[in-house]
Order: C-alpha cells, then sequence, then structure tokens
C-alpha cells in the first residue's frame, strides 16, 4: 500500500521520537507560558499569526534553544544543521528528517508544520501559507477564536465518554482528553487526524480514538456524555477546506452537526457547538435553527453574536483568502458570494453557541445575544444556567416563589439618580455581573432593593411581598409584575436558586 504523504505526513517518524521531542520541550521549557515572556508584547501571544514571523525572527535572533524551537516550530525558519544537532541530538536529529519534521532547505532545515504550545497541549497544525498549496483542502487549521469559544465554555467535569465532531488537530480532543474517560474524535480529514495522532503522544493522551468520519459515521449507534464540535460552518458558494466550508452548501454542515447531536447523546448528556445558521427575508432570524431544534428532547441554549450582515461577512472571509486576486478578479469573487446569499433568500448570518443538553420531556429553548466580551472558562456557570432555565421551566410560580434565591458574587450595580427639586433622588440602576458571563442590564429600584436582600435566607415570596407593600400594590399584582423581571435575572444568572448552589466548603457541618 503506497502512503500518501499529504495524508499521513507522519507515516515514517518514529513515535519514540516523538516521545524524545516532548522531553526536549520539558528540558528547554517550550511552553505558551515561556513563549509569550519573549515574544514582543505586539503579537499578544500569537507568533503564528499572518506577517508575525518577521517580528518573531528579529526579536528572538539570540542563539537560545528555546528561541530555536520558537523558530524552527512556531514561525518555520530555516536553522543550520549544527545548532539543530545541538538541540535535539545526533539521533533524534536524523529520526525527526527521516520522520518529515524537519525538511531540508538551502539553509539547513525547516518544519513545514507548526508546533504550537497552547493551553498546556502541542497542537500541530499547517501554517497560513498552505492555504494556496496545492494539498490546501486537507490543511489543517490553528487555534482560532471559534477553537477557543467552545473549549472555554465546556464544562471540565469527569464525563465517562466525550466526543469531538470535526477534531482538526486536536485541541478540542486534547483538552476533553484531561476530564473524560475515553475521547472518541472524528475527522473527515486523515491529515487532520494524523497530525492529531502524532501530537496525543507529544500531549501524552493515550485515551483518544482518532476515527475517519463524515460527521458522525463512524459513532452510529453510540452514545456520549459530552460532545463537543467546532464544524466548517462558513457560509459560501465554496468547497475550498475542509475546515472551512464542509462542501455541503448553504448551512446544511450547521444542520447535519445540530440534527444529528441528540442521536449520540446519553440522557442527561451535553453537547456544546459553535456554528452559523442563515438568517432570511422576511422571517425569523433563528428560524432555521429553531426548526432543527424541534423534537430534540434537548433543553438549548443558545448565546447569539450581532447578526452579521452579509457583505460585512463576505468581505471579511474575502479579504483575508483572496487578497492576491487582481482588483477585476475580487470584484467578480465578491459577486459571486452576494449572489449566492441572494438565491438562498439570506438576509445575514447568524453565529452563535449551541449548547443541548439531553433531557426527555418537555423541552425549552432560550436564544440570548452573549455579552460582548466572556472572560476565562465558563463551563460551571454553564451548567448552572442550564439548571437555572430547567427549573424556570419546570416549576411553578408557587414553587418558583418558595425557593431562596442568592444574589450572585459577581454581580454589582450603578445607581442613577434624577434631580427630584433641590436633592438627587434613586430611579433606575445598571446591573451587571463581572464575570464569567458580562451581562448588563437596568433594573428599577424596588427590584435593585430586592436583588441586595437576596442573601439566601429569605423565601422569594417574602421578598416579594415585601416589595408589593413598598409600591402599594396587592401580593398577586406585585407577583404578576415582578415575575417577568426577577425570571430575566434569574435566566442571566444574577439571581441564583440556593437549591442550584454548589455547596459551601465554610459551611459547618451538619
Ligand atoms: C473548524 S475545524 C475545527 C478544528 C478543531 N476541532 C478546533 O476546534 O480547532 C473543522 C474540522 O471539521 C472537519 N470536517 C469537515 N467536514 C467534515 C465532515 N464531513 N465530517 C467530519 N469532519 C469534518 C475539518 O476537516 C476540520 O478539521
Amino acid at each position: 500500500m503506497t502512503i500518501d504523504p499529504i495524508l499521513n505526513p507522519f507515516a515514517n517518524l518514529d513515535p519514540a521520537d516523538i516521545v524524545s521531542l516532548r522531553r526536549v520541550f520539558d528540558r528547554h521549557s517550550f511552553t505558551e507560558k515561556s513563549v509569550g515572556d519573549v515574544l514582543p508584547a505586539c503579537l499578544n501571544g500569537n507568533p503564528t499569526s499572518n506577517g508575525a514571523a518577521p517580528i518573531v525572527l528579529r526579536a528572538l535572533r539570540e542563539e537560545n534553544p528555546l528561541n530555536l524551537l520558537i523558530r524552527l516550530f512556531l514561525v518555520n525558519a530555516s536553522i543550520p544543521e549544527g545548532p539543530l544537532r545541538e538541540v535535539f541530538g545526533d539521533r533524534l536529529f536524523s529520526g525527526l528528517v527521516a520522520g518529515g519534521l524537519l525538511g531540508p532547505t538551502p539553509g539547513g532545515f525547516a518544519c513545514p508544520l507548526i508546533v504550537n504550545p497552547l493551553r498546556g497541549f502541542y497542537i500541530i497544525h499547517d501554517t497560513i501559507s498552505a492555504r494556496v498549496a496545492d494539498f490546501s483542502r486537507h490543511l489543517v487549521m490553528g487555534v482560532g477564536t471559534s477553537s477557543l469559544t467552545p473549549a472555554n465554555a465546556t464544562p471540565r467535569r469527569h464525563y465517562r465518554r466525550a466526543l469531538d465532531v470535526g477534531c482538526g488537530g486536536g485541541f478540542q480532543a486534547f483538552h476533553l482528553a484531561t476530564h473524560c474517560d475515553k475521547v472518541v474524535a472524528l475527522d473527515i480529514n486523515p491529515r487532520a487526524l494524523n497530525l492529531g495522532r502524532a501530537a496525543a503522544i507529544l500531549n501524552r493522551a493515550d485515551n483518544i480514538d482518532f476515527r475517519l468520519s463524515d460527521f458522525y459515521s463512524a459513532v452510529e449507534g453510540e452514545t456520549f456524555d459530552l460532545i463537543v464540535s467546532n464544524p466548517p460552518f462558513v457560509i459560501s458558494p465554496e468547497s475550498e477546506f475542509h475546515y472551512r466550508d464542509g462542501g455541503l452548501g448553504a448551512d446544511r454542515v450547521t444542520e447535519t452537526v445540530i440534527r444529528n447531536a441528540p442521536d449520540h447523546l446519553a440522557e442527561g448528556g451535553l453537547a456544546v457547538i459553535i456554528c452559523e445558521w442563515a438568517s432570511l427575508h422576511g422571517g425569523d432570524p433563528h428560524g432555521r435553527l429553531k426548526e432543527w431544534l424541534s423534537g430534540s428532547n434537548c433543553d438549548v441554549w443558545v448565546s447569539t453574536s450581532k447578526e452579521d450582515d452579509l457583505v460585512s461577512y463576505a468581505m471579511s472571509w474575502l479579504r483575508s483568502y483572496r487578497a492576491h486576486l487582481s482588483p477585476e478578479e475580487f470584484r467578480q469573487t465578491f459577486d459571486r458570494w452576494m449572489d449566492y446569499y441572494e438565491s438562498l433568500n439570506m438576509e445575514g448570518i447568524q453565529t452563535g453557541l449551541v449548547v443541548m443538553r439531553k433531557r426527555t420531556g418537555n423541552n425549552w429553548l432560550f436564544i440570548d445575544e452573549a455579552p460582548s466580551v466572556i472572560r476565562g472558562r465558563w463551563g460551571e456557570s454553564l451548567l448552572q444556567l442550564i439548571d437555572i432555565h430547567t427549573l424556570l421551566h419546570t416549576a411553578t410560580v408557587d414553587e418558583l416563589l418558595d425557593q431562596r434565591f442568592k444574589l450572585a458574587s459577581a454581580a454589582r450595580m450603578r445607581h442613577i439618580y434624577e434631580q427630584v427639586g433641590n436633592r438627587w433622588a434613586s430611579s433606575e440602576a445598571d446591573i451587571f455581573l463581572v464575570e464569567p458571563l458580562p451581562y448588563s442590564g437596568r433594573v428599577d429600584q424596588y427590584t435593585a432593593g430586592l436583588c441586595a436582600r437576596c442573601d439566601g435566607t429569605v423565601p422569594l415570596r417574602q421578598l416579594v411581598a415585601g416589595m408589593g407593600e413598598a409600591v402599594g400594590v396587592t401580593f398577586p399584582e406585585i407577583v404578576e409584575a415582578a415575575m417577568p423581571i426577577l425570571r430575566g435575572l434569574m435566566q442571566r444568572g444574577y439571581l441564583i436558586p440556593v437549591s442550584l448552589l454548589p455547596p459551601d466548603p465554610e459551611a459547618p457541618q451538619a
């Protein structure tokens, strides 16, 4: 059998050499932190971004092993043989050359791929310049925002079986391998699977099963406790790259991943999927997503970004991928993209993080615009929000009023005062969360007061009754007026039912 070096660039690389390479990385502290410490600040810790190479090469001219590893593995610099032998040793150097991780250049040797230390893992992926290489369809992408969003949102609890759909170089799978017993990582691109397999050795992750698969085809009949996916969701007339446009047309990649996820979720299992869908003229911007989710047997929480207008969307993709075209070719390509959107009756493009939790029964769907910047990793907050939504969906108003609530510790308030006569009188307040989902909103002074009193000791009924007295209305009237506002605060995690809070480690033991 002949081996295609595009699909399997590491066929001749001895796994023992990958193990030795990791030792070299450890010895010289080739880590995200050390790399970040020596990079010029203007690169924001990202040496692999477009145009970064000359900056990295100039800044890291001093000869030392860490600089050599950065130049070699992050910006594909050519390095003379002598220093390479010094850092790797003769045996490993020869192994890396034989295995294709070092290729000859006029001045020495260079690595044809990126080996990127990120989040405690090494991700092996293609360079940006490979977008125009003859194997570009099989190009394996690096780690971008669409990779980080699901990675940051995924709860890092212990799960038995996890699935990564469209694993690429394995960024999601390596995260999953740290907290799940077994991970199945699927991709249609054999090159991605082979880069992932090599990186798994570097990452000492031995619980990932990389499988060639057309979406879920290789896991037929299997269920998982956790699914994560960053599929090739870009909506365009192209089918150029496995990693970007998937080749199904319109938003059918998203449809396929979303529609089929429930069949592969165990009861209670969670799917975290970043994706895009078309919003059509004259319809609900989320109409298509809702249709795919109907009857899914999942509760669904969706956090969307602002809708992209088609011109800006097409332009941003074309500027990154078609900058080399002549102005006339560029215009024609742009026209082709816009004609395509017109033919699909599209008005805009929605981007969202779709989180599905399987719960056979009467399900809820909540679609909300995401706060602009979500900081850090927020998987636990996400689970808490889903639990709150389920409670709001299943409990009666009386049952909710019997619950005790606590104001989130990340909640803050800014009061607004109005001039009344010759003094300031408090009117409304801006309420916001400082982390991890920094929602913000405005509440009236009575709701602001109620929130302050949510310390987890008093049932909501009592607080709402007090609010009614302050406003001068009956209890049923205040319940009717206040509950929609309070529900909104609960849905975004300002007010958390004590029953859903993690146990307080400081609390005295019974
Ligand atoms: C956007 S990349 C995501 C890579 C990685 N999971 C991450 O989050 O950084 C999408 C991946 O889906 C893969 N893919 C495209 N079409 C597929 C299909 N029909 N079945 C499975 N995977 C597919 C691509 O090869 C690519 O690796």
